[in-house]
């Protein structure tokens, strides 16, 4: 037996030495989302499963994937799916661009998702015929999913974000020169609300900072395979302010990530 066990140290050394680390994944719905980090990477290669694209590469030594999700709730968990079996991510960040709901946030801010949660996800009580419509009556409806160890069902108001990560995606506030850096929740659904007292409705009711169509979903499968995951998102657009959408805050948030995915590898 120890002999055996001889012959097989220099295998083993040799795999834990050449070993590649586990890559970050990085997510945009977007090709305006995705190619500013795409540029980023040293010698990316392509591979396409089903219809969504990945590009693996290194980012200061550091093995990358950018991941273009497509946009919308199912798009964004068949993508984190795939990405995960795929290419086993020590962490994953979903970035991109939102709406404002938070009236104290401008086009260029950016929010660090210290949670987010399936803003579409609706039940009602029982009205009878003709008694009408009322979306303020809606309640949000939680999530159950089952634990990986046991099959115990888990109720999932919302996904937590991984401290350690919300964190280092704060740290780079300071460089941020496009506006504020704030930590808040991220509303996700297959929606783009534009009444602004819808709006107000969400950030009072469930306290949204912005609404956008993926975190959540992308955060509920990071959940099940337990990777840790953080969504940034910068406001490209607000009804609050009447801002517009602006193109050039996808390319800001990209490279925010950029920097936020720096000091992580520096960290590894
Ligand atoms: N509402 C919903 N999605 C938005 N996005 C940007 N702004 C908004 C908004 N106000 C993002 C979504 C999706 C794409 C259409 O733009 O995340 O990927």
């Amino acid at each position: 037996m120890f002999i055996r066990l001889i012959a097989l140290a220099p295998v083993v050394v040799s795999f834990s030495i050449f070993a590649q680390p586990q890559p970050i994944l990085i997510q945009g719905a977007m090709e305006i989302e995705t190619s500013t980090l795409v540029s980023a990477l040293k010698e990316s290669k392509q591979t396409t499963v089903g219809s969504w694209t990945f590009w693996q590469g290194e980012i200061d030594g550091y093995p990358v994937v950018v991941s273009r999700t497509e946009v919308g709730l199912a798009n964004a968990a068949a993508s984190t799916t795939i990405g995960i079996e795929n290419f086993n991510p020590k962490y994953i960040i979903n970035q991109g661009t939102s709406g404002g709901h938070d009236p104290k946030l401008y086009r260029g801010d950016i929010v660090v998702g210290e949670a987010s949660f399936n803003m579409g996800a609706y039940k009602s009580t029982f009205k009878e015929k003709g008694q009408g419509i009322d979306p303020t009556q809606w309640q949000n409806f939680d999530v159950t999913m089952r634990l990986r160890e046991n099959g115990e069902f888990v109720e999932y108001k919302q996904f937590k974000a991984d401290e350690k990560l919300v964190n280092i995606a704060y740290s780079q506030a300071d460089v941020y020169k496009n506006g504020k850096v704030v930590k808040g929740l991220i509303g996700s659904a297959d929606e783009w609300n534009r009444e602004v007292d819808r709006i107000n409705w969400f950030h009072d009711t469930l306290g949204t900072s912005v609404e956008e169509m993926e975190t959540s979903a992308a955060a509920l499968v990071a959940q099940a395979y337990q990777v840790p995951f953080v969504g940034i998102r910068v406001l490209s657009n607000t009804d609050q302010h009447k801002q517009d959408f602006d193109p050039q805050t996808a390319i800001d948030c990209q490279l925010y990530t950029l920097d936020v995915v720096k000091a992580l590898i520096k960290q590894q």
